[in-house]
Protein backbone atom coordinates (compact mmCIF):
# COMPACT_ATOMS: atom_id res chain seq x y z
CA UNK A 1 0.00 0.00 0.00
CA UNK A 2 1.27 3.56 -1.02
CA UNK A 3 2.40 5.08 2.03
CA UNK A 4 1.45 9.31 2.55
CA UNK A 5 4.25 11.41 2.37
CA UNK A 6 5.26 12.89 5.20
CA UNK A 7 7.95 15.82 5.43
CA UNK A 8 11.99 14.70 5.38
CA UNK A 9 13.74 16.63 8.12
CA UNK A 10 17.15 16.57 7.29
CA UNK A 11 19.81 14.10 8.44
CA UNK A 12 22.66 16.26 9.64
CA UNK A 13 25.81 15.62 8.17
CA UNK A 14 28.99 16.64 10.75
CA UNK A 15 31.29 16.55 8.06
CA UNK A 16 29.34 19.60 6.41
CA UNK A 17 28.50 21.11 9.18
CA UNK A 18 32.20 21.13 10.66
CA UNK A 19 33.17 22.70 7.15
CA UNK A 20 30.77 25.63 8.40
CA UNK A 21 31.95 26.16 11.37
CA UNK A 22 35.52 26.30 10.16
CA UNK A 23 34.38 28.28 7.64
CA UNK A 24 32.97 30.92 10.14
CA UNK A 25 35.82 31.11 12.36
CA UNK A 26 38.15 31.57 9.09
CA UNK A 27 36.30 34.88 8.05
CA UNK A 28 36.15 35.75 11.34
CA UNK A 29 39.54 35.69 11.60
CA UNK A 30 40.00 37.11 8.17
CA UNK A 31 37.86 40.18 9.11
CA UNK A 32 40.48 40.82 12.48
CA UNK A 33 43.56 40.57 10.48
CA UNK A 34 42.45 43.15 7.80
CA UNK A 35 42.42 45.32 10.87
CA UNK A 36 39.73 46.95 12.55
CA UNK A 37 36.44 45.17 11.73
CA UNK A 38 33.59 47.43 10.82
CA UNK A 39 31.57 46.07 13.81
CA UNK A 40 34.70 47.30 15.91
CA UNK A 41 32.93 51.04 16.65
CA UNK A 42 34.50 51.02 20.07
CA UNK A 43 30.85 52.44 20.96
CA UNK A 44 28.21 50.80 23.73
CA UNK A 45 25.29 50.87 22.45
CA UNK A 46 22.24 52.91 23.88
CA UNK A 47 20.25 50.04 24.23
CA UNK A 48 23.02 47.85 27.01
CA UNK A 49 23.52 52.13 28.56
CA UNK A 50 20.11 51.93 29.37
CA UNK A 51 19.63 48.38 31.07
CA UNK A 52 22.40 49.11 33.32
CA UNK A 53 21.96 53.14 33.60
CA UNK A 54 18.57 53.71 32.71
CA UNK A 55 15.53 54.15 34.80
CA UNK A 56 14.65 50.55 36.29
CA UNK A 57 18.46 49.38 35.48
CA UNK A 58 19.34 46.25 36.51
CA UNK A 59 21.86 45.98 39.68
CA UNK A 60 25.06 45.06 38.75
CA UNK A 61 25.65 41.04 39.52
CA UNK A 62 27.79 38.93 37.12
CA UNK A 63 27.74 39.05 32.96
CA UNK A 64 28.74 36.98 30.37
CA UNK A 65 29.58 38.77 27.03
CA UNK A 66 29.53 36.36 24.21
CA UNK A 67 31.41 36.90 21.04
CA UNK A 68 33.28 40.31 22.80
CA UNK A 69 35.35 41.24 20.15
CA UNK A 70 38.09 43.32 21.07
CA UNK A 71 35.93 44.05 24.72
CA UNK A 72 34.40 47.83 24.32
CA UNK A 73 31.17 46.35 26.40
CA UNK A 74 32.76 44.11 29.10
CA UNK A 75 34.99 46.93 29.68
CA UNK A 76 31.88 49.14 29.87
CA UNK A 77 29.90 46.68 32.22
CA UNK A 78 32.82 46.28 34.34
CA UNK A 79 33.47 49.97 34.74
CA UNK A 80 30.34 49.91 35.93
CA UNK A 81 30.49 47.41 38.87
CA UNK A 82 29.72 43.96 37.06
CA UNK A 83 31.65 41.12 37.75
CA UNK A 84 32.39 40.11 33.83
CA UNK A 85 33.62 37.47 31.96
CA UNK A 86 33.66 37.25 28.23
CA UNK A 87 34.16 35.20 25.35
CA UNK A 88 35.34 35.10 21.59
CA UNK A 89 36.47 32.40 19.46
CA UNK A 90 39.06 34.11 17.42
CA UNK A 91 42.04 34.75 19.37
CA UNK A 92 43.43 37.95 18.20
CA UNK A 93 39.94 39.62 19.41
CA UNK A 94 40.65 38.41 22.61
CA UNK A 95 44.26 39.54 22.79
CA UNK A 96 42.63 42.85 22.31
CA UNK A 97 40.00 42.28 24.65
CA UNK A 98 42.48 41.85 27.34
CA UNK A 99 44.34 44.70 26.70
CA UNK A 100 41.65 46.96 26.55
CA UNK A 101 40.66 45.85 29.98
CA UNK A 102 44.34 46.57 31.42
CA UNK A 103 44.38 49.83 29.92
CA UNK A 104 41.49 50.86 31.61
CA UNK A 105 41.96 49.28 34.86
CA UNK A 106 38.93 46.65 35.08
CA UNK A 107 39.39 42.97 36.09
CA UNK A 108 37.03 41.68 33.34
CA UNK A 109 37.92 37.97 32.34
CA UNK A 110 38.40 37.44 28.65
CA UNK A 111 38.01 33.80 27.01
CA UNK A 112 39.45 32.30 23.78
CA UNK A 113 36.41 29.91 23.28
CA UNK A 114 33.58 28.71 21.60
CA UNK A 115 29.76 30.11 23.00
CA UNK A 116 28.33 27.12 22.39
CA UNK A 117 30.79 25.32 24.09
CA UNK A 118 30.69 26.77 27.40
CA UNK A 119 31.54 23.19 28.98
CA UNK A 120 34.72 23.31 27.57
CA UNK A 121 35.64 26.95 29.33
CA UNK A 122 36.05 27.53 33.18
CA UNK A 123 32.35 29.42 33.37
CA UNK A 124 30.16 28.13 35.67
CA UNK A 125 28.23 30.90 36.50
CA UNK A 126 25.29 31.56 37.46
CA UNK A 127 25.11 34.79 35.75
CA UNK A 128 22.63 37.95 35.96
CA UNK A 129 22.85 39.09 32.68
CA UNK A 130 23.85 37.84 29.11
CA UNK A 131 24.82 40.18 26.61
CA UNK A 132 25.34 39.07 22.93
CA UNK A 133 26.09 41.88 20.07
CA UNK A 134 25.84 40.12 16.93
CA UNK A 135 27.47 36.90 17.69
CA UNK A 136 24.48 33.94 18.31
CA UNK A 137 23.10 35.80 14.42
CA UNK A 138 26.28 33.99 13.25
CA UNK A 139 26.31 31.20 14.46
CA UNK A 140 25.99 27.55 12.41
CA UNK A 141 22.26 27.13 12.64
CA UNK A 142 23.22 23.38 14.17
CA UNK A 143 25.22 25.00 17.18
CA UNK A 144 22.36 27.40 18.09
CA UNK A 145 20.56 24.77 20.50
CA UNK A 146 23.84 24.37 22.14
CA UNK A 147 24.30 27.71 22.52
CA UNK A 148 20.85 28.31 24.05
CA UNK A 149 21.30 25.17 26.50
CA UNK A 150 24.38 26.78 27.65
CA UNK A 151 23.32 29.74 28.93
CA UNK A 152 20.15 28.69 30.75
CA UNK A 153 22.15 26.34 32.33
CA UNK A 154 24.38 29.17 33.47
CA UNK A 155 21.50 31.50 34.11
CA UNK A 156 20.38 32.76 37.30
CA UNK A 157 16.54 33.02 38.42
CA UNK A 158 15.64 36.19 35.80
CA UNK A 159 18.73 36.66 34.38
CA UNK A 160 18.11 38.85 31.39
CA UNK A 161 19.99 38.09 27.88
CA UNK A 162 20.07 41.28 26.03
CA UNK A 163 20.87 40.25 21.90
CA UNK A 164 21.42 42.32 18.67
CA UNK A 165 21.15 40.20 15.75
CA UNK A 166 20.74 40.73 11.83
CA UNK A 167 17.63 39.26 10.87
CA UNK A 168 17.18 36.95 7.12
CA UNK A 169 19.32 37.93 4.77
CA UNK A 170 20.66 41.34 6.13
CA UNK A 171 22.84 42.26 3.35
CA UNK A 172 23.11 39.17 0.82
CA UNK A 173 25.42 36.38 1.80
CA UNK A 174 29.11 37.34 1.94
CA UNK A 175 30.48 33.90 2.39
CA UNK A 176 27.66 31.48 0.72
CA UNK A 177 29.05 28.37 2.43
CA UNK A 178 27.56 29.78 5.53
CA UNK A 179 23.90 29.66 5.80
CA UNK A 180 23.62 30.99 9.22
CA UNK A 181 24.61 34.11 7.78
CA UNK A 182 21.78 34.71 4.96
CA UNK A 183 19.19 32.85 8.04
CA UNK A 184 19.75 35.84 10.55
CA UNK A 185 17.47 35.30 13.52
CA UNK A 186 14.17 36.02 14.75
CA UNK A 187 11.88 36.13 17.69
CA UNK A 188 10.32 33.10 16.78
CA UNK A 189 13.73 31.31 16.33
CA UNK A 190 14.20 32.58 19.87
CA UNK A 191 11.20 31.91 21.08
CA UNK A 192 11.06 28.14 19.97
CA UNK A 193 15.13 27.73 21.00
CA UNK A 194 15.21 29.37 24.53
CA UNK A 195 12.53 27.17 26.58
CA UNK A 196 12.27 28.55 29.78
CA UNK A 197 13.37 32.01 28.80
CA UNK A 198 10.29 34.86 28.21
CA UNK A 199 10.47 37.00 25.28
CA UNK A 200 10.02 40.17 26.85
CA UNK A 201 10.75 42.62 24.46
CA UNK A 202 11.83 43.09 20.43
CA UNK A 203 12.48 46.52 18.79
CA UNK A 204 13.85 46.63 15.37
CA UNK A 205 17.82 48.43 15.10
CA UNK A 206 18.25 51.39 13.59
CA UNK A 207 20.21 50.19 10.72
CA UNK A 208 19.74 50.51 7.11
CA UNK A 209 19.08 46.25 6.75
CA UNK A 210 16.42 44.51 9.47
CA UNK A 211 18.16 44.12 12.71
CA UNK A 212 16.37 43.54 16.53
CA UNK A 213 17.05 43.92 19.87
CA UNK A 214 15.84 41.23 21.92
CA UNK A 215 15.11 40.65 25.73
CA UNK A 216 14.49 37.72 26.78
CA UNK A 217 14.17 36.99 30.68
CA UNK A 218 14.83 33.18 32.48
CA UNK A 219 11.78 32.22 34.28
CA UNK A 220 12.47 32.70 37.90
C1 LIG B 1 29.86 40.88 14.58
S1 LIG B 1 31.15 40.55 15.71
C2 LIG B 1 30.72 41.57 17.08
C3 LIG B 1 31.82 41.70 18.11
C4 LIG B 1 31.46 42.52 19.34
N1 LIG B 1 30.29 42.02 19.99
C5 LIG B 1 31.27 43.96 18.95
O1 LIG B 1 30.12 44.41 18.85
O2 LIG B 1 32.27 44.63 18.69
C6 LIG B 1 30.74 38.92 16.30
C7 LIG B 1 31.76 38.40 17.27
O3 LIG B 1 31.35 37.13 17.73
C8 LIG B 1 32.45 36.25 17.71
N2 LIG B 1 31.93 34.89 17.55
C9 LIG B 1 31.29 34.38 16.49
N3 LIG B 1 30.95 33.10 16.72
C10 LIG B 1 31.36 32.82 17.98
C11 LIG B 1 31.29 31.68 18.80
N4 LIG B 1 30.74 30.55 18.39
N5 LIG B 1 31.83 31.76 20.03
C12 LIG B 1 32.40 32.89 20.48
N6 LIG B 1 32.51 34.00 19.74
C13 LIG B 1 31.99 33.97 18.51
C14 LIG B 1 33.31 36.74 16.56
O4 LIG B 1 34.64 36.32 16.64
C15 LIG B 1 33.14 38.24 16.65
O5 LIG B 1 34.10 38.82 17.49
Amino acid sequence: MEQPATAQKPQPDPASEQREEESVHRALERYYRSGKPPWDTGVTPPELVALVEGPGALSPGRALELGCGTGTNAVYLGQRGWEVEAVDLVDGAVDLARQKAAEAGVAVRVLHGDATRLDELDVPGPFDLFFDLSCFCGIPLHRRDAYAAGLTERAAPGARLLMFGYGPEPVGNPVPEVASWAAGVTADELRARFTGWELLDVTPGTNPVPTFWFTLRRGA
